[in-house]
């Protein structure tokens, strides 16, 4: 598949329309960190979909004005937010012919809170490629459900890399695979329901908020560091080949295998960033007294609680719904709160 099969109609009939769309954050198991040109993944990544942490988004389009975008981010205007969105809506123009043809005043609010670190261009591009989806079937006609959401990926894709992976439930691939059936750079598929353990579907993701607040260095810089990290093509070679024992363990349920991989993935992101020139460290101090404590308990009690990283200080935990939860929360809520900030934390599960 290429991308000349999103190639926007160029017949349409554009009228004021007002659309909302919700979309959920997602967390990666196997990172995506580096990039080529065009938001194009320097290797395949798989996420968890959240079912609570979302961006619920409003979209106005008033035909024939003079295009312009005005944003509120949970009521308030944010004028640099906007002049994202511009430049985004200018790069997609050969996807949705009509975008430039009007004013749009955008709405948006997150579920979680807004000075959390959360990062929320996944769920905020995931909703905003939802809504112009939406006017698209308005202005150009239907296509499937399955196209259309293939689209939405697509182009949630071109506004943050993560965001494509955000459309669908589940398990969700986003880079070629050999691995993964139907897998493209280009957006995310879901991964079959069929080949993956029970004990996987029914998880949780609770997030210590260690750090509120604007990070150090964004993703987006993070990305580009990785064009010059002496490391880089042995991890882009790595997460390749995690794909491998990740299958596996999917398949049979293999809950030591999965933790393993699952941290190591983590601490090898951030170990991409300490490597970059230069060097950052997004970990705070709470961070890392978690990963320590967590490691203790699960020597001590042998239960399947675990933790990934995003890009930044916040510490998710990761345990399942298989009779161990209670014991896992209580000691969560009595040890590990305590590291956060204002006693944070976002009790989410995945979306399946
Ligand atoms: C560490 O998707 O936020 O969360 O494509 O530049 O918008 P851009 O970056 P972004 O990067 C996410 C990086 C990550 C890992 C992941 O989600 O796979």
């Amino acid at each position: 598949m290429t991308t000349q099969e999103f190639l926007g109609k160029q017949n349409f009939t554009i009228t004021n329309q007002t659309v909302s769309e919700s979309c959920p954050s997602n967390i990666a198991l196997i990172k995506y960190w580096g990039k080529y040109a065009d938001q194009i993944p320097a290797n395949p990544s798989i996420s968890y979909t959240l079912n609570h942490c979302k961006t619920n988004t409003s979209m106005e389009f008033l035909a024939d004005e003079p295009f312009s975008v005005q944003t509120f981010l949970a009521g308030n205007e944010e004028v640099k937010f906007a002049e994202k969105i511009e430049k985004y809506f200018k790069n997609i123009e050969h996807y949705l012919p009509w975008i430039l043809k009007g004013k749009y005043i955008i709405r948006t609010e997150n579920t979680f809170p807004h000075s959390s670190g959360i990062a929320s261009s996944a769920s905020g591009f995931g909703a905003i490629a939802k809504c112009l989806m939406k006017l698209d079937e308005t202005f150009s006609g239907k296509s499937s459900e399955e196209e259309s959401l293939r689209k939405a990926s697509f182009l949630a894709r071109l506004g943050s890399g993560s965001a494509c992976r955000s459309l669908y439930n589940g398990l969700v691939v986003w880079g070629k695979s050999e691995e993964v059936v139907g897998s493209s750079d280009l957006f995310a598929v879901q991964y079959p329901d069929a080949e993956i353990h029970d004990i996987f579907k029914n998880f949780n993701d609770w997030v210590l908020l260690i750090h509120e607040g604007q990070k150090s260095v964004s993703s987006t810089v993070g990305h580009g560091l990785m064009k010059t990290n002496p490391y880089a093509e042995r991890r882009f070679q790595e997460a390749r080949e995690n794909f491998v024992p990740m299958k596996e363990i999917l398949k049979t349920g293999n809950m030591e295998e999965f933790i393993r991989l699952v941290e190591h993935e983590a601490l090898t992101l951030h170990a991409m960033m300490m490597m970059s020139e230069p060097a950052f460290i997004l970990m705070k101090t709470g961070t890392l007294e978690v990963i320590n404590k967590i490691w203790d308990f699960r020597r001590e009690t042998g239960l399947p609680l675990f933790f990934t990283l995003d890009a930044g200080a916040n510490v998710h935990l990761l345990f399942p719904n298989n009779g161990s939860e209670d014991q896992i929360k209580t000691f969560i809520e009595t040890e590990l709160l305590q590291h956060t900030q204002k006693n944070g934390v976002v009790k989410d599960v995945m979306k399946f």
